[in-house]
């Protein structure tokens, strides 16, 4: 599973619109790039474009019809926002298919929420996601972003946290406790 999805290959199961496998293919893009400028080892490489790859695997699937325990966390379901399942969502299907890869599952399952326990490659994920060039929205300053990566990975997660929080709270929406943690871990150890 997590060799064909490094190669660009997604699950049976997945279900993205051409758009959608547009958006994984510039993210893959962006993994593959950074990953290889930080020296991360072949076989980890290959992780990183797994995990771009599978991330948005369930983002154009009816989770609604998923629930309510087939996400991973299970206390996602009861809690968060229904546009925020298709990662726990993802994240369970492909547990229940073999992968234990347990820090990918966590990238996975909290790409748009963050999370404290994400590492560097969910994080790098979490950028990517967020920092895609061909999303419609705040262009130059993401452009910027995308500049300073991968080396200044603090303060651009600090950034990327701080917009989207703050675009959270413009829009009366619910910030989760993952999201919060996440910032509070991000700037004490940044
Ligand atoms: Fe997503
Ligand atoms: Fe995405």
């Amino acid at each position: 599973m997590e060799r064909a999805a490094s190669k660009g290959r997604l699950p049976d199961w997945a279900c993205c619109s051409p758009a959608r496998l547009e958006h994984v293919g510039r993210v893959r893009a962006l993994m593959a790039d950074w990953s290889r400028t930080l020296g991360v080892p072949p076989s980890d490489q290959a992780r990183w474009l797994a995990v771009a790859t599978l991330h948005d695997a369930l983002r154009d699937a009816d989770v609604e019809a998923l629930l309510p325990q087939e996400v991973y966390p299970a206390e996602a379901a009861r809690t968060w926002p229904r546009h925020l399942l298709h990662g726990p969502a993802c994240a369970h299907r492909l547990a229940r298919d073999g992968v234990d890869d347990q820090p990918l599952l966590r990238a996975v399952a909290y790409h748009t929420s963050g999370h404290p326990e994400l590492d560097e490659m969910g994080e790098y994920l979490y950028l990517a996601d967020f920092l895609d060039p061909g999303r419609d929205f705040m262009h130059e300053e993401r452009a910027r972003l995308r500049g300073r990566l991968p080396g200044e990975r603090e303060e651009v997660l600090l950034r990327v946290i701080d917009l989207r929080i703050r675009h959270l709270l413009h829009r009366r929406s619910t910030v989760l406790q993952e999201t919060v943690a996440f910032w509070n871990r991000v700037v004490r150890t940044g």
